[in-house]
């Protein structure tokens, strides 16, 4: 049998346990930095707790809470220009996937001159090194506490892409379940349906191999199995728990194969329409990929049914398929997020430069897809979820 190599996230992942755990992880550093969003972190109990393990340490250490929703190369140059003379040697990112690629993106440019992150996306700088960076995410959407994506959105350009670096892999991936307890309805759907989508675009990718299927499938099975009482009791904290290890599965798939044709479309949407959360912008798109893919590689998808707990044994193909949209259907149903992009505010005549804007900057992960449509065809699918 020929042999294969797997290498995926250098990030040390400690599951479990308090938000004081950071505590060790920040011994031996002198300046610490703590970036967290603008709003929510500030006023939750935990705020606190961080600031007093941050007091204990006995060093020099910095807040900054200016982290915005899909941060911009303009937020980051701005949390770069307050943290620059402080100089500090290690970052701990404390929230979402926006506080994280922030984090991400911060400690690569802290650590090069202030490189220009744009130009780390466009691959035009390639910093080999970066700041260390410890994660605590308070969503379970992202996976981005362990892989090598920063997602940056350029408002000048009206693109929203991933900066890809190995240099930007966390050090440490510190998974509190109670961190999460503090997201709404809104968000624990949107995060759940991000991290379904990862795990699902992943398991079907042409880059897929049975290290990334199996954190794929068990991402699938956890979401699935946990997300209905999540959003029902959002203190329950064994599903909050399940759906954080959910996320962080997601994460490391993506971190082997990328994301796909889903994230492809949608990166495009929401860098147009940022009012527009990224997880409630795959909802739209979700069911209409499967129904558009599922016959370019069947085998894969029936590998999806499965982690759904679908027959596939027996089944015809097309009862496959649909049994999955239903599936999803249901799920984005039940979780509030069965809309259109209509229902946001775009418009027919965007369609076209959304579809346009997918070829010019998502073609890696259209390329990487069971389905690569070609701009028109993309047009197709956004004229059927409009
Ligand atoms: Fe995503």
């Amino acid at each position: 049998m020929a042999s294969s190599v797997v290498s995926f996230s250098k990030t040390q992942i400690i599951k479990g346990g308090d938000i004081t755990s950071i505590f060790d992880l920040l011994k031996g550093y002198g300046r610490v930095a703590a970036i967290t969003g603008k709003n929510h972190f500030k006023v939750s109990p935990n705020y606190e707790k961080v600031y007093d393990v941050l007091s204990s340490l006995g060093g020099q250490f910095v807040i900054v809470s200016e982290v915005e929703p899909n941060p911009t190369v303009d937020n980051i140059n701005f949390c770069y220009d307050i943290l620059k003379d402080f100089k500090p040697e290690v970052l701990v990112g404390i929230g979402g996937g926006s506080v994280m690629d922030t984090t991400k993106a911060l400690a690569l440019k802290l650590a090069n001159d202030g490189v220009d992150v744009w130009d780390c996306v466009e691959g035009n700088a390639n910093p080999e090194n970066a700041l260390p960076t410890i994660m605590v995410p308070t969503t379970s959407g992202t996976g981005s506490e362990v892989n090598r994506y920063s997602v940056i959105t350029n408002k000048t350009k009206i693109q929203k892409r991933a900066l890809r670096s190995p240099a930007i892999y966390p050090k440490y991936a510190l998974l509190v379940p109670s961190m999460t307890l503090d997201m709404n309805k809104y968000l624990t759907a949107t995060t759940a349906i991000d991290a379904l989508s990862h795990a699902v675009e992943s398991l079907v990718s042409k880059n897929s191999n049975p290290i990334s299927e199996s954190f794929s499938e068990k991402a699938i099975k956890l979401i699935l199995s946990n997300i209905f009482v999540a959003y029902n009791n959002g203190n329950d904290l064994v599903s909050r728990e399940s759906l954080q290890f959910a996320s962080t599965l997601g994460g490391l798939a993506i971190d082997i194969t990328g994301v796909g044709l889903m994230h492809a479309i949608e990166h495009p949407i929401t860098a147009r329409f940022p009012h527009i959360s990224h997880g409630q912008g795959l909802a739209i798109l979700f069911k209409k990929i499967v129904e558009h893919s599922f016959m370019f590689n069947v085998e894969k998808y029936k590998k999806v049914a499965d982690a759904f707990g679908i027959k596939v044994r027996g089944n015809n193909d097309m009862v496959v398929m649909h049994t999955i949209i239903d599936a999803i259907d249901y799920v984005i149903a039940y979780l509030g997020l069965n809309k259109t992009l209509s229902d946001f505010g775009v418009e027919k005549s965007d369609l076209k430069y959304i579809a346009e804007d997918a070829i010019i900057y998502m073609g890696h992960s259209i390329a990487s897809s069971p389905y690569s449509p070609s701009k028109d065809s993309i047009e197709k699918i956004l004229k059927e979820v409009f």
